[in-house]
């Protein structure tokens, strides 16, 4: 048996090239994961592993009224994340309000 491990890492790595990936991917499957889903009734949303902040930004975009919350293991990814909603029109809004919608 693997012994759990002391810095956690992730299968994909963090590198520009797999963060890039990481947003085409979101919009390119945006209207097949999203259009089943309505959140227009919820408030908060946990979003575990929120990464780059690809999928916040849709989340966002389509339901205004939803805090989101993002954890991901990697400051890396949450350090993008951060740069990529602050160049985001409707999540920056969120974001100079101080809605803290990232942490870690
Ligand atoms: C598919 S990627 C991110 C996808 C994300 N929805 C996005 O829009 O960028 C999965 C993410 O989960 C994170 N992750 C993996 N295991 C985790 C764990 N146990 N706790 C928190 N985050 C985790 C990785 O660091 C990685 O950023």
């Amino acid at each position: 048996m693997t012994p759990p491990s002391s810095s956690p890492t992730y299968l994909h790595g963090f590198s520009g090239s797999e963060q890039q990936r990481l947003m085409t991917q979101a919009r390119l499957l945006e209207s097949r994961i999203f259009g089943q889903i309505d959140y227009g009734g919820a408030r908060r949303l946990l979003e575990v592993g929120s990464g780059v902040g690809a999928q916040t930004e849709i989340l966002l975009r389509r339901f205004p009224e939803l805090h989101v919350t993002g954890v991901d293991l990697s400051e890396t990814q949450l350090a993008t994340a951060r740069e990529n909603l602050a160049r985001t029109p409707w999540c920056s809004t969120q974001l100079r309000r101080g809605v803290p919608v990232l942490g870690a």
